[in-house]
């Protein structure tokens, strides 16, 4: 097969064979095809799109270019939740923990921060000590000592997308619903997970920014796990504001440690958090409907499992779980500046995508690959769409560690909010089920 002739069948809109897609991911992998003719088709591909067919064997090809996680050994059943990204988006942090509560099993592996949205891996890291690199011999002895583990992507697991993963991101080819739907679904399927639920995002903070685009995003990935016989649920919610009332890596842990503990209950964070977890144990067999399995979900909180949970895990990840119990001891910022709202009235618009940019601006994200992460950094106290608010009110504070990059971070914090005279009503935060 000759690869030229691949990439000129997808540029004009033709649908490409099983061997052709084969062909042209493991040459990939394997480095006979050069990252010119993958950039070329990656963007052939985001232009003229895919059959569910293609992506299938796409996700399916790309799956088996490394090795699957062998979770044969745990009797439990193991589901998984997977957000296509956000700002604010810390509810894995608070999922994980509740669901292992619950009796599943959750092998989680997680991302870094991707452009403006945050990553698990870079939040959990702002706690002192905790390695997110275990081997997969000890993500199994993890899981099967406290029912869950977090850690990054090994270099076993899909190199297709590893290697394809970077090369979409400085080719303007990130957005595409075939070439997401196999990065996602490859690495999720490889963890050797009988369900998985997802979190599809819409909105200035997302990759798809409408409804209808994050539909489709979801349908997609939905298809891809029902034909591996894997159970799923997506649900999409809403990423036009940030989610909760914090973003960056320490503060969002801070967050985080609080929703374990029963605080931020009917905030959008522990709305969306709770009804993701509870159609995991609906799919994982441990509540036969989403409201009692809410009820499992509220007596694990208030009982104070779910937070012992999660230091339970952080100590065999390594980490220093006395910063869980005193957050102070967590990395911490020099500068603490509200910012005062210009007028009194109601928030009409919180924009996620500047608020996103103001945490990577003060460092909470990275520019460049091998950027430092500044995990102190970030938004804490953020007022939400819909709040009534007084002039000169603080509508969020921003923690920086330099004066230059905190004015830098203003400039997008001061376009992040409009404030209405009439009341606004606060949006939908999950929009719709989708389950085929
Ligand atoms: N997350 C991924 O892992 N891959 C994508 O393509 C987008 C979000």
């Amino acid at each position: 097969m000759v690869p030229q002739w691949i990439i000129e069948k997808k540029r004009d809109g033709h649908v490409l064979t099983a061997e052709e897609i084969r062909f042209f991911i493991n040459g990939y992998t394997q480095g006979t095809i050069p990252d010119y003719q993958m950039s070329a088709m990656a963007m052939a591909i985001f232009l003229k799109g895919m059959t569910p067919e293609e992506t299938a064997v796409l996700t399916d090809t790309m799956m088996h270019s490394g090795a699957m996680v062998d979770t044969s050994s745990i009797q439990l059943p193991k589901v998984d939740k997977h957000s296509t990204g956000g700002i604010g988006d810390k509810v894995s942090l608070i999922l994980a923990p509740l669901a292992a509560c619950a009796g599943l099993a959750v092998p989680m592996i997680s991302g870094r921060g991707l452009g403006i949205t945050g990553g698990t891996l870079d939040k959990l890291e702002s706690i002192p000590g905790f390695n997110v690199n275990l081997s997969e011999k000890q993500f199994i002895e993890t899981i099967h000592k406290c029912g869950f583990s977090m850690i990054g992507q090994t270099g076993e697991i899909a190199p297709a997308d590893k290697k394809l993963y970077a090369l979409r991101d400085v080719t303007g080819t990130v957005a595409s619903i075939p070439l997401i739907t196999a990065s996602i679904m490859c690495k999720k399927m490889a963890e050797g997970i009988d369900s998985l639920v997802l979190d599809v995002k819409w909105g200035t903070g997302a990759f798809m920014r409408t409804v209808a685009d994050a539909t489709a995003l979801a349908q997609s990935m939905v298809r891809v796990g029902k034909a591996m016989n894997k159970g799923m649920v997506a649900l999409l919610t809403d990423m036009n504001q940030p989610l909760g009332r914090t973003a960056g890596n320490a503060l969002e842990i801070i967050e985080s440690m609080e929703c374990l503990q029963g605080q931020h209950a009917g905030d959008d964070l522990m709305n969306i958090t709770m009804a993701l977890t509870a159609e995991m144990l609906v799919l994982g067999k441990q509540a036969a409907t989403v409201d009692e399995a809410r009820g499992m979900l509220e007596k694990i909180i208030a009982s104070g499992a779910a937070f012992a949970k999660f230091k339970e895990m952080a100590a065999l990840h390594g980490a220093d779980v006395s910063a869980l119990d005193d957050l102070s001891k967590l990395p911490k910022a020099s500068i603490a500046k509200p910012f005062p709202a210009p007028a009194a009235g109601y928030l009409a618009k919180v924009d996620a995508e500047s608020i996103g940019r103001a945490v990577l601006v003060l460092g909470g994200g990275r520019q460049k690959t091998d950027d430092k992460i500044d995990y102190g950094v970030g938004t804490s106290g953020l007022a939400k769409i819909g709040d009534k608010v007084a002039k000169g009110q603080p509508l969020v504070v921003v923690h920086a560690n330099s004066e230059e990059k905190l004015a830098q971070a203003m400039a997008y914090v001061e376009k992040a909010f409009e404030i209405s005279a009439q009341p606004v009503a606060a949006p939908k935060a999950i929009v719709a089920r989708i389950t085929g």
